[in-house]
Formats: structure tokens, sequence, C-alpha cells
């Protein structure tokens, strides 16, 4: 489950472009389309801290607020050793629109891990959940 260096580094660029003065901690993401199209997302924060948006949600609310529906792939990029792992509430989205996609984890040299979404979200509350309803 490799993903293009383009894709890679489009997260990387976005996390230059993070906002992130309460918690100085710049992340980026990238998702790529159906079509190839690629959207980016950077985490924002601002003054009422709660109000915080994580990259891959700002990626993912650009991509389908364009009309884009289908996506192959996700990146996330964070400049730490370790993989950082999108949070439960982006988890729970990337499953919902986007589907079993790869999730790469990668930091600003190397890919450190990748899942696929089902494996990050097991169990999930999703439409067919609804549609089941009695
Ligand atoms: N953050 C993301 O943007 N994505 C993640 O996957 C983890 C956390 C942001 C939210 C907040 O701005 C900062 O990182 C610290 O939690």
């Amino acid at each position: 489950m490799s993903v293009s260096d383009v894709l890679l580094e489009a997260a990387r660029g976005a996390r230059a472009r993070a906002i992130a003065p309460n918690s100085a901690f710049r992340v980026g993401a990238a998702i790529e389309a159906a079509d190839g199209r690629i959207f980016t997302g950077c985490n924002i924060e601002n003054a009422s801290y709660g109000l915080t948006v994580c990259a891959e949600r700002v990626a993912l609310w650009k991509a389908l607020s364009e009309g884009v529906r289908g996506f192959t792939a996700l990146v996330v990029v964070a400049d730490t050793p370790h993989p950082t792992s999108p949070c439960g509430a982006c988890r729970q989205l990337i499953w919902e629109f986007c589907g079993d996609v790869p999730v790469v984890l990668a930091n600003l040299d190397a890919v450190t891990a990748t899942h696929t979404a089902a494996q990050l979200l097991p169990w999930p509350f999703d439409r067919g959940t609804i549609t089941e309803s009695r």
C-alpha cells in the first residue's frame, strides 16, 4: 500500500501552512480523489481552543465541498519519530466519506506506518447501521 511521492510531498507542504499557536503541533494531510486530484489540509487552531480542526478534516471538507466523492488514499504528516495517527473524530469521517482507503502516516523523512481505514476504526457506526434500523 504505497502512495505516490506527490501525495506525500503535498501533505508535507500542507503541514508547513499549519496554524497551530496553541499546541505548536503541526500536521499536514493530503487526500487523493478517485480522479487523481489531490486536496490538502493543515490543522487550524484559534483563540477558543475547542474549535480546532484537524488537518485530515480540512482536506476532506475541501474535497467534499468541491463535489468530489470517492477517494483512494490519505496521507497524514507530523514531525514525530513514531506514527501520528488520526484522532477518533477524523477516523469516523475518513471511514464514512472515504471508505476503506489506505491511511499512510509519515514524518518529514519517511513513511512510518500504513493502516487501512477499517483497521483504524473497527466495528464502525455508519449509515449502513441506520438503514438496518427496525
Ligand atoms: N491534529 C491533527 O491535525 N491531526 C491529527 O491526526 C492529530 C491531531 C492536530 C489537532 C491540534 O491542532 C494538534 O494536532 C494537537 O492535537
